[in-house]
């Protein structure tokens, strides 16, 4: 049986069955909602508003589901959010978190000042913590001149908003290493790197790490999306503990592969606000309480024996 087994010095305790979603200890009986149920706001570490890249090297492995569904459980624990979608031309947020309707105005027509800041910021309906921006319309490219610079001067303009700074500045970040990517690093001081664990994932990630340390974000989490058990176990993928010895990132989280991400994809409905929970739902959700602590997994999953190393050990032990 699977359980979650989280590391010693995580502050919280959701300590549950990943398949069941039961807790394994007696000291919660009913079936895990939200890691809410815990009745405490996460204690935010470090200055604010923390810039964090969402960002991967190779496409297609997460980044914008993990920016929707990190965003907005950061905004359900209590915090400020602003989301921005740094892929520009290729801006997909908005679908994902079901916004496309209300993007009026981008940063491109800010920055030529055609509107406000706070007109092309859209809040969202059931978070109202919760903001998206967006640096283009769909489709469109790269205007001319438009850097890195841009960005920080943004990240300055939201700071010091009338309504104050937001507690966390999440910037979703396109694929590949080219203009979009360094100028969507340029203001982070912190970076979530989303994974697979597949070779090719792996490779661009190392090579993004590199990157990043080189621009000076030297706080690089990862995020290790669409595992899978089964294939683990028949040694088709590779272990949690095998991503984390290959690039040496403190593990953030990691998200199961699972359906109900496509669906909440195609649906507009970021799988964090889903009702029952999910697997990979609780994993964001869990993903982000670590962010806002600063803390990370150590052991995550095993299989029936814990002590037991070689294939049955998922991630460790
Ligand atoms: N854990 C998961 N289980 C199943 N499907 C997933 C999972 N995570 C992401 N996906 C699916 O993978 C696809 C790509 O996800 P997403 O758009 O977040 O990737 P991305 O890294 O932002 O891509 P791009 O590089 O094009 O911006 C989506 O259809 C999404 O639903
Ligand atoms: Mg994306």
């Amino acid at each position: 049986m699977l359980s979650f087994i989280q590391s010693p010095t995580t502050p919280f305790k959701p300590l549950f069955n990943f398949k069941t979603l039961k807790p394994t200890k007696p000291h919660f009986s009913k079936p895990i909602q939200s890691v809410l149920q815990w009745n405490r706001k996460p204690q935010l570490a470090g200055e604010t508003p923390r810039v964090v890249v969402i960002t991967s090297g190779k496409g297609g492995v997460g980044k914008t589901t993990t920016t929707a569904n990190v965003g907005l459980s950061l905004a359900r624990f209590g915090f400020s959010v602003v989301a921005i979608d740094a892929d520009v031309g290729l801006r997909n947020l908005d679908l994902l978190l079901g916004l496309e309707n209300r993007v009026n105005y981008t940063v491109v027509e800010v920055l030529n000042g055609d509107c406000r800041l706070d007109q092309a910021l859209v809040r969202d309906k059931r978070w109202s913590n919760f903001e998206l921006l967006c640096i283009s319309k769909p489709r469109s490219k790269l205007p001319l001149g438009f850097g890195g610079k841009a960005l920080v001067w943004l990240v300055e303009a939201l700071k010091s908003r009338e309504e104050g700074s937001p507690d966390f500045i999440i910037i979703d970040c396109p694929a590949g290493i080219d203009a979009g990517f360094i100028t969507a690093i340029t203001p982070a001081n912190e970076a979530v790197l989303v994974t697979t664990p597949d070779i090719t994932s792996l490779r661009d990630a190392d090579r993004v790490t590199g990157l990043l340390e080189c621009d000076g974000i030297r706080d690089i989490k990862m995020m290790v999306n669409r595992v899978r058990t089964d294939m683990i176990k028949g040694e088709d993928m590779m272990s949690v503990l095998d991503v984390q010895e290959m690039l040496g990132l403190a593990l953030l989280g990691v998200i199961p592969e699972d359906s109900e991400v496509i669906r909440s994809t195609n649906r507009g409905y970021p799988l964090v606000l889903n009702k029952p929970p999910t697997l990979a739902g609780l994993a964001f959700e869990q993903a982000a309480w670590r962010l806002v602590e600063q803390d990370s997994m150590k052991a995550v999953m095993m299989e029936e024996e814990p002590k037991k190393r070689g294939f049955f050990s998922f991630f460790g032990g």
